[in-house]
């Protein structure tokens, strides 16, 4: 293949990796975005297959083998993973882009053909020492974030004495360290450097995400992709492959703006959740704070069913309990029944409900759910003063009012949606437990709220069954 026909491809492919990031952003047309990216990564591949840097023979095979192997084993992953285990897959997979980097990066120091001097060996060796450093750091935190999101490693943080301290005297040795390598001779000395500094920053990611609570994982898991992304971008200036660079690039800001989506829906501040202590391990462990204070109105799901029928307008907020009971296609079916009724049914979503973005947008987009009733928060939190019945299915802190009414709530100042404005709210979960942030809920008591207590799945059959 020739250089030109190699940078059109490569153009192509960037163009297609812009627009499957365009498409991603809404619902309606993430399965376009998600094409468009497929197609964008497959010519990719094949430019970089039949490029000049791969001449043919041994390597060829041997990239074979290897994306065989790695094809295989994604595929295996993908088809056994649980939508609620996806956080997890995702830590993962940054875990190997980072690994991918850091070993990139030490096979590029080390290659016996590269033969550059004065300004560009500085250049070249500041890359190297750039991305085998952000590589590492990702690796090692994302399977600390993997091992907290799947309960192998406990969600508490490890907030040790005086850890700033440590994570800033490990910058200074790592900057140290780098003034070493970047004056080495040769690559037999700069390579103590290099090795010395992989281990703290090993060490480093492993410290940092260890210090991040349970309940601030997925944002850490977002920002893990972000810095999984400016590390491919290293390794493509180590590789000078500007495909590398641009991609990198893209995944490393997309990834930094979900971040910084994520903690303003949680109202946490960026800097707090790297800073770590917050959170706990997670999971709807009742707390303390969740004890009862005063009377729940308990619901059956034959009453449910009149409220219903009887209701012209209703608001669906679903949360982490539909994902876990799996009820997206029972609700999809009470909306369609409830529409044939003439009740105007939409659903209410919080940016953060469920355990990673999109997470519900994912569930009832699945269940066939129509795209035009489902709104985001911002678009629907007016209108429940005018709506009969808000029904919360296996949802908590996202209809915390605690987060409006009480300073010093830990969820204070999170936006959430303001269900028990409604005529009626009806929550349906399990038991009184709090939900991922501990904290307990005040809705639970209003006296215009329901409580429809059972499993979502098997309650909305009843409903649906009632409803019919
Ligand atoms: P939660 O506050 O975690 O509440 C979910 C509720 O579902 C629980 O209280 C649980 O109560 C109930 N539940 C569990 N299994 C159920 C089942 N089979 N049937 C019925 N109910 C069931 O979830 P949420 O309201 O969606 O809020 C999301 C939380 O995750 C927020 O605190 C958010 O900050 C945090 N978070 C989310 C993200 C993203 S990106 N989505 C990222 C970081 C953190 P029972 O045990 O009583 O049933």
């Amino acid at each position: 293949m020739s250089e030109g026909l190699i940078t059109a491809a490569y153009i192509g492919a960037t163009i297609l990796f812009i627009l499957s990031l365009g498409g991603l952003s809404h619902p309606e047309s993430s399965r376009r975005g998600n094409l468009f990216g497929i197609i964008g990564m497959t010519i990719a591949v094949l430019a970089t297959l039949f490029g000049p840097r791969v001449n043919g023979g041994l390597t060829f095979s041997l990239i074979m083998v290897a994306m065989v192997i790695g094809g295989s084993v994604g595929v295996y992953a993908a088809r056994q993973v649980k939508m609620t285990q996806m956080p997890e897959l995702v830590a993962l997979m940054h875990s190997l882009v980072g690994l991918a980097a850091c070993l990139v990066g030490y096979a590029n120091y080390i290659d016996p053909t590269t033969h550059l001097v004065g300004a560009d060996k500085t250049v070249h060796e500041v890359e190297i020492y750039l991305g085998v450093l952000i590589g590492a750091v990702t690796f090692s935190g994302s399977v600390i974030a993997f091992g907290k999101l799947s309960g192998k490693i406990g969600g508490k943080p490890l907030t040790l004495p005086g850890r700033h301290g440590f994570n800033l005297g490990l910058l200074i040795v790592v900057l140290i360290l780098g003034n070493s390598f970047l004056g080495a001779e040769s690559p037999a000395n700069g390579m103590w450097p290099l090795i010395v500094m992989t281990v703290l920053a090993l060490v480093f990611g492993v410290h940092m995400v260890m210090a991040i609570g349970g309940a601030d994982m997925p944002v850490v898991v977002s920002m893990l992709n972000s810095y999984s992304g400016w590390a491919a971008s290293a390794t493509g200036f180590m590789l000078s492959n500007d495909l590398l660079i641009v991609v990198g690039a893209l995944v490393g800001s997309s990834g930094a703006i979900l971040s910084y989506i994520m903690c303003r829906a949680m109202n946490r501040k960026f800097i707090s959740v790297i800073a770590g202590g917050f959170g706990t391990g997670g999971g709807a462990s009742p707390t303390a704070a969740a004890a009862p204070t005063g009377d729940v109105s308990p619901v059956s799901a034959v009453e449910t069913a009149e409220l219903l029928r009887t209701a012209k307008s209703v608001i669906i907020v679903p949360g982490y309990g539909m994902a876990v009971a799996q009820a997206q296609h029972t609700v999809c079916e009470m909306t369609k029944i409830l529409r044939e009724k003439g009740v105007t049914v939409r659903f209410g979503i919080h940016p953060v409900a469920g355990r990673m973005p999109g997470h519900m947008n994912v569930l009832l987009a699945e269940a066939k759910v129509p795209y035009d009733i489902v709104m985001e928060m911002d678009e629907i939190n007016q209108d429940f003063p005018s709506t009969d019945v808000a029904m919360v299915i296996g949802a908590n802190d996202i209809v915390n009012p605690a987060a409006q009414d009480d300073p010093g709530s830990p969820i204070a100042g999170m936006p959430v949606l303001e269900v028990w404005k409604a005529r009626v709210s009806i929550v349906m979960k399990r038991s009184m437990a709090s939900g991922y942030a501990g904290v307990d809920n005040p809705l639970f008591y209003k006296t215009n709220n329901r409580m429809l207590f059972g499993d979502a799945k098997k309650m909305l059959d009843e409903v649906v069954r009632n409803l019919a």
